[in-house]
């Protein structure tokens, strides 16, 4: 790893860059708070991977008043702004790996936002699994996650356009080119149909994509 961690961004940089580099990204957070509330749990114990700088969590708080989170992410440098915005709150945090994590019928609410693409075939299979083990029964899976095309036309194209609100957004058309080179090298999109397989295959008993873009998207699993 260049960076002190998978992104291309530093940890210090990365509330202020990620949206100039994925497209709605706000909505991730809004959609994710949004379904929670829906299903209407009185108290929520909450396990976020991946959970970066710790901005869905500081908004959770505002949302939800009986909220217990595990903060769960293997780079200590984002751990340490997760921790500093998350100050005087009650929160556990934990450095590793979504596919490492072993908790068994604990959580209400498992995400995993953006974080999970960095893991080829086998190691994401196990994190999902981590998943569901670390989810009571009823408990819900929200997971927002790049996606890509089996078409390579459309994929080149829908890259393309990416690039564009790259630079929409402050960068550089070499920047731009540099990020998409990393699809498939760097991270590992999956197909629509194949999200949905992954959660299927893992077990549960509902799955539902509730959310999309051109280049992400938003689904739940209800174990
Ligand atoms: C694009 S950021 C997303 C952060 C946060 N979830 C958000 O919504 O902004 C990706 C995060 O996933 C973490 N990550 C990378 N590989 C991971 C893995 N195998 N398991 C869990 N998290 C991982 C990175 O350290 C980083 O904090």
């Amino acid at each position: 790893m260049l960076n002190d961690n998978s992104t291309p961004m530093t940890a210090k940089d990365y509330d202020e860059k990620i949206s100039q580099t994925i497209p709605y990204y706000s909505e991730f957070y809004r959609q994710t708070l949004d379904v929670i509330e829906q299903c209407g749990f009185d108290e929520i114990y909450w396990l976020d991977l991946g959970c970066g700088t710790g901005t869905l969590e500081e908004q959770a708080f505002q949302k939800f008043p009986a909220v217990h989170f595990v903060l769960v992410d293997p780079s200590e440098k984002m751990l340490e702004q997760a921790k500093f915005k998350l100050e005087n709150r009650s929160v556990k945090f934990v450095c590793a790996m979504s596919d490492s994590v072993q908790y068994e019928n604990c959580f209400d609410v498992v995400t995993a936002i953006q974080s999970h693409h960095y893991m080829r075939e086998q190691k994401r299979k196990k994190a999902t699994e981590c998943v569901y083990h670390a989810l009571k029964k009823g408990g819900i899976y929200i997971n927002f996650e790049n996606i890509v095309s089996e078409d390579e036309d459309i994929k080149a194209f829908e890259l393309l356009r990416w690039g564009r609100y790259q630079q929409r957004h402050g960068k550089t058309a070499e920047e731009a080119l540099e990020h998409n080179a990393r699809c498939g090298k760097n991270y590992f999109p999956l197909t629509m149909a194949q999200h949905i397989q992954l959660l299927k295959d893992t077990g549960f008993r509902k799955v539902h994509i509730f959310w999309s873009s051109y280049m992400q998207m938003g689904i739940y699993g209800i174990k």
